[in-house]
């Protein structure tokens, strides 16, 4: 790196330690005159890729991270969409003496430069990790106190995506915290990605719509239908624990601040029911949709929930309303969700235990929603459908007669006549 960078990353350091400390003081600091906030025309659809935490934890290292772009390409995930590739937790090694992180010298040897160049070359995009505190949650050197150095170089070595962590925090302000990156990497002048991972304790959909693209609502997925898993002083959660809690959120998200609810479990242990309503749920809520398992050696049946077209659209869909329950049947749900041109997805999801046959009446079913100001009456609008899974076709004249599989969902996209 240039002297003259150095010298500016020391200038921009001092700048974002004095910043942060105002933050966490409750003071209001405006960085620069005009200084136009987050990177807005990022974020328009959630966000789509993959990421290392979910199967590799802290045991990543370079060769892992081009033999997983490789395999995005060779899959046809990133031709499905999956553009970003993330490194998670544990990339770090150490500052210098100016203050500058380097990735581990032992696991990422040539650094995250060339990382990024062999990325970019296959058509995907970089993102890396790091954490408002001084630590991460690996224990890895945190951005506190360097975060204009840091943004400096992240976009120095061509990244795209900051996933942005809460551990060892005691004391900070998360709005201060997070604004204080976002107005770093607006400083860089590289357009990254912003991904607030915040778990919803300071209730991020309350002050990050303009801060960041979007913010995890719940603490950590774990791959289990309906469980905690309890660490103690935190736990990881299920697909339908993950689903509850975000009640009351769908208000807050759409295109540009998306509610995250973690990366996907999708190839990870759940059934293959499971895993097509997990994946499904994702899509419906508008989550950003990260795949987490170990793409170089994925079923072809893991392949195929992963790159299903109809749901990944659904998720993708430019109006970017998240759905909504609109009716119930004991443990069978049904979601409805809005989509461009008229068209709306409905997903019925079974949460009990044994396969549900259900009959569904069009004729007494008006769904409507004053959110996105939209409503459907099946009484006098005909519609023809698809079911996403099976590619069943249908119509909405006549009731629809489902069986929908244990822990599973029946997902429709339907279109008017
Ligand atoms: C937290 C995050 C996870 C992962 C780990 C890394 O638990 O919520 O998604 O990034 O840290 O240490």
């Amino acid at each position: 790196m240039s002297k003259i960078l150095k010298s500016l990353g020391v200038f921009l350091c001092f700048l974002g330690v004095a910043i942060n400390h105002a933050y966490a003081q409750g003071v209001t600091v405006h960085v620069a005159p005009g200084t136009p906030g987050k990177f807005t025309e990022l974020g328009q659809r959630p966000q789509m890729g993959w990421n290392t935490w979910n199967t590799f934890a802290c045991g990543i290292n370079e060769k892992l991270i081009r033999d997983a772009a490789d395999a995005l390409v060779a899959s046809g995930m990133r031709d499905a969409g999956y553009i970003y590739l993330n490194i998670d937790d544990c990339w770090q090694g150490e500052r210098d003496a100016q203050g500058f992180i380097h990735a581990d010298p032992q696991r990422f040897p040539s650094g995250i430069k060339a990382l990024a160049d062999y990325v970019h070359a296959k058509g995907l995009k970089i993102g890396i990790y790091s954490d408002v505190g001084d630590k991460t949650c690996g224990g890895k050197p945190g951005s506190r106190g360097h975060e204009y150095q840091d943004a400096m170089t992240y976009a120095s070595w061509g990244v795209d995506y900051l996933k942005y962590d809460w551990c060892n925090t005691e004391g900070l302000s998360a709005k201060g915290g997070y604004t204080t990156m976002r107005d770093a990497l607006r400083a860089a002048a590289r357009p990254i990605l912003f991904s607030i991972c915040e778990w919803g304790d300071n209730k991020p959909w309350e002050w990050a719509a303009d801060v960041g693209h979007s913010w995890r609502t719940t603490g950590d997925i774990y791959p289990c239908w309906d469980c905690e898993f309890n660490h103690g002083d935190w736990s990881q959660w299920g697909v339908l624990p993950i689903l509850d809690k975000q009640q009351g959120l769908r208000k807050y998200a759409g295109p540009g601040h998306w509610n995250d609810m973690d990366m996907l479990e999708v190839g990870k242990g759940m059934t293959e029911d499971e895993d097509k309503a997990h994946f499904s749920i994702w899509a419906m809520m508008n989550s950003p949709l990260i795949a987490g398992n170990d793409v170089r050696s994925m079923s072809a049946a893991t392949r195929k929930i992963l790159t299903n077209r109809g749901v990944i659209a659904v998720n993708q869909d430019e109006r970017g309303v998240q759905a909504w329950r609109f009716s119930n049947d004991g443990q069978l749900e049904m979601y409805a969700k809005p989509l461009a041109n008229g068209g709306w997805a409905l997903m019925f999801l079974n949460r009990a235990n044994q396969a549900r046959a259900y009959r569904f009446d069009w004729g007494s079913h008006s769904i409507s929603d004053r959110l996105s100001n939209s409503s459907v009456d099946f009484g006098q609008t005909r519609y023809r459908f698809t079911e996403l899974w099976t590619g069943e076709t249908g119509d909405t004249a006549k009731p629809y007669a489902m069986t929908v599989p244990a822990h599973g969902v029946v997902m429709l996209h339907l279109q008017a006549k």
